[in-house]
Parts: structure tokens; C-alpha cells; sequence
């Protein structure tokens, strides 16, 4: 068997599964889906939204990309966060690392890795900004797991610098914006930061909502 047709079995023996536990599971979750929870993660094979937050399809609305990035320009990432706040109406927002991002790594480095360096170039920003902390952690891992952190503080930093959770949140009293990590050897998620709804943002980045 080729290693593709596995999946296919795999579905099949899922779903058989499923319908046997719960004669209506696929009825209900192809009728409707209201997640609560909108999921920026890292595209990581190994971070699984509803894997490791013990939810099932239709709870978590997921956006993946390298190194979980909310960056301005990018359609993919905006178009995502619009629907989920203006037509989901997700009450949560969570931007989610890990520890060990192969991301957050390859942006350590020096390396000419083509078009990849463009959207590592966010990462290399948020290092210069922490140069002084992050050049006094001799150890590598060390060094790379608290860039992750600053990624994930950044990257919620920059949810609400769009004006889509502006608007939601003068106008609905949310979304409640987190920053969680990963912990892959233990299965662990450490939150890391939070802002709620007229939370404090720079002047800089606020708009006249
Ligand atoms: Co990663």
C-alpha cells in the first residue's frame, strides 16, 4: 500500500469509527460550525489545533503558517481573521508557537533560504528589538525558545493593531487576544500574553474607530 492509500484507510476506519460512537456526528458538524476560538498557529506538523487543545471539529477556526506570523500585508492571514470576527464573531483569539520552531531558528541564522527569508525577516525584526536580552542567553535552545515567546507577544501585539479587532472591540467587547507556546515534550501549552478589549495599545497604532 502506498503511503497516501493509508490515509484513505485511515479516514474511513475515522469515520466508521465516529458514526459508530455517535450516529449523528457528521449530520450535526456539516450543518453548521460556530467556533468560539479563532487558532494562528505555526504550520508545524507536530501542533495539531485540535489535537492538543482537546476540541472537535467545528470548535477552532485555524490559520497555520511558519513561525504563526500576523503580519499586515497578508491577504491569506487578514481574509481569515475578517471572517472569523466579523462573520464568525470568535469571542477568542489565539496565537499559538512552539517551543523549537524550526521558523524562529532559521531566522536566527544567516542562511540564504529564497523566498522563505522574506517571511523570516519578521522574526529578525522582533530579534533586533530584544537584541540586548536575547544576546545574553549563552545557551542556543534557551535563546530560541524565549524569541519564541517574544514572537508570540509580538504577533498578538499586532492583532490588535488591525483595525478588524479595533472595530470589534470598541463596537462588541471583543475578542479576548492570547499568546500561548507549545511545549512539545511535554504536550503543554504555556500562555505567555493576553489583551483584552480596550487594553492598552501605542497611540501610534490606533485608529480613529
Ligand atoms: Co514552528
Amino acid at each position: 500500500m502506498k503511503n497516501f492509500e493509508k490515509l484513505l484507510l485511515q479516514n474511513k476506519a475515522w469515520a466508521a469509527e465516529n458514526t459508530a460512537n455517535d450516529p449523528n456526528y457528521f449530520k450535526r458538524s456539516a450543518h453548521i460550525q460556530t467556533p468560539e476560538f479563532l487558532w494562528i498557529g505555526c504550520s508545524d506538523s507536530r501542533v495539531p489545533a485540535n489535537d492538543v487543545t482537546g476540541t472537535e471539529p467545528g470548535e477552532i477556526f485555524v490559520h497555520r503558517n511558519i513561525a504563526n506570523l500576523v503580519v499586515h500585508t497578508d491577504l491569506n492571514l487578514l481574509s481569515v481573521l475578517q471572517y472569523a470576527v466579523q462573520v464568525l464573531k470568535v469571542q477568542h483569539i489565539i496565537v499559538c508557537g512552539h517551543y523549537g520552531c524550526g521558523g524562529i531558528k532559521a531566522a536566527m541564522t544567516n542562511k540564504e533560504l529564497g523566498l522563505i527569508n522574506k517571511w523570516l525577516r519578521n522574526i529578525k525584526d522582533i530579534y533586533r528589538f530584544h537584541r540586548d536580552e536575547l544576546d545574553a542567553i549563552e545557551d542556543y535552545e534557551k535563546r530560541a525558545d524565549r524569541l519564541v515567546e517574544l514572537n508570540v507577544v509580538d504577533q498578538v501585539m499586532n492583532l490588535a493593531k488591525t483595525s478588524i479587532v479595533q472595530h470589534a472591540w470598541k463596537e462588541e467587547n471583543r475578542p479576548t487576544l492570547h499568546g500561548w507556546v507549545y511545549e512539545m515534550h511535554s504536550g503543554l501549552l504555556n500562555p505567555v500574553s493576553m489583551l483584552q478589549p480596550g487594553d492598552f495599545i501605542d497611540p501610534l497604532y490606533r485608529y480613529d474607530i
